[in-house]
């Protein structure tokens, strides 16, 4: 196994605007039914978003992360998360108002249910959006989700100004196809934010959704994680495709499972590994992060995951 390649400090920033969040996590025997009343065994209040999830990642991975974010001063101790992963929150201003927050239920199959409110994650202003985008370095990297508000604005300004844009549609809403989706320089898909946004089955197999992918985004690289099914990368300008199985591990808790491997995958593409690199620390983040509670809780170090990998490279 050669050893993956690791940020230098030449690494173009990768520049999050995205979500805070404080998750009030239930553990559940299973979803609550419509009309049910239902007793959970464990509660929990911790840091999420998903942004901020894949700004820790992406950190933890070793990775440079400036982190544009917006939460309520009364929720300050989440920041502590951020800085200890190692992100910059020099960039996350505290308000007066209610953060972003979320009700998840998470079953004992790991599956999870959330209910989210957008909060401080919701209120970004146009100065404020202009202001960030003005300090960005030229190059850099513009990564964001779909959990705080203007991300149409943000896109276009950020392209403009020559930032690469690496674009997660979650949670998917039916705007999110009035965006500039063809300049991305790379999008990250799950198999429902895929479907919907090319408006096939969900129950698609893997080669109908990249083909429909790759016709309504030509020229785009797409990340598509299939979840225990694996993910695939498929390259923009040469139209192929890579395929990384997934590991096989008992999930405890789903939640942050995509944020982690997008974080790690960002980390790996900033450092200048190939794809393949990238799909596989990715995929292997991912594997860890579903065997743990929480999820910026569950997001592994570097070091969990390069002994991860060496384990699962030595011949059984
Ligand atoms: O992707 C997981 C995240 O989605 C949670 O942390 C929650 O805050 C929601 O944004």
């Amino acid at each position: 196994m050669s050893l993956p390649k690791q940020p230098s400090s030449g690494s173009a920033t990768v520049y999050n605007y995205g979500s805070i969040n404080i998750d009030h996590v239930y553990r559940v025997p299973h979803l609550v039914r419509p009309g049910e009343t239902l007793s959970s065994t464990d509660y929990q209040i911790v840091l999420g978003g998903k942004g901020a999830n894949q700004t820790i990642a992406l950190a933890r991975a070793g990775g440079q992360v400036s982190h544009w974010g917006q939460l309520g001063r009364a929720d300050d101790w989440a920041l502590e998360t951020l800085k200890d992963a190692g992100a910059d929150i020099d960039d996350v201003a505290l308000l007066e108002s209610a953060s972003g927050h979320t009700v998840i239920q998470v079953d004992d199959e790991g599956e999870n249910a959330i209910v989210l409110f957008g909060g401080t994650n919701q209120s970004f202003t146009p100065e404020r959006i202009d202001e960030l985008l003005t300090g960005a370095d030229k190059g850099g990297w513009l990564l964001l989700q779909n959990e705080c508000n203007d991300i149409d604005v943000v896109i276009r300004q950020a392209l403009e100004r020559g930032l690469k844009v690496a674009f997660n549609p979650a949670p998917m809403t039916p705007a999110i196809r009035e965006l500039p989706l063809k300049d991305l320089a790379l999008l990250f898909v799950n198999r429902g934010e895929a479907a919907a946004l090319v408006d096939i089955d969900e129950q698609s197999d893997a080669d109908a959704l990249i083909e429909a992918l790759q016709t309504a985004l030509p020229g785009v690289n797409i990340v598509l994680t299939l979840g225990s099914e694996g993910a695939w990368r498929i390259d923009g300008e040469r139209g192929d495709t890579l395929y990384q199985p997934a590991r096989p591990v008992q999930a405890v808790d789903t939640t942050g499972a995509g944020d982690t491997f997008i974080g790690y995958y960002m980390a790996a593409l900033q450092a200048g590994n190939d794809a393949s690199t990238c799909l596989e620390r990715a995929t292997a983040a991912a594997a860890l992060a579903v065997q743990r509670a929480g999820a910026a809780t569950g997001i592994p170090t570097v070091d969990e995951v390069e002994t991860f990998l060496k384990i699962a490279a030595r011949p059984s």
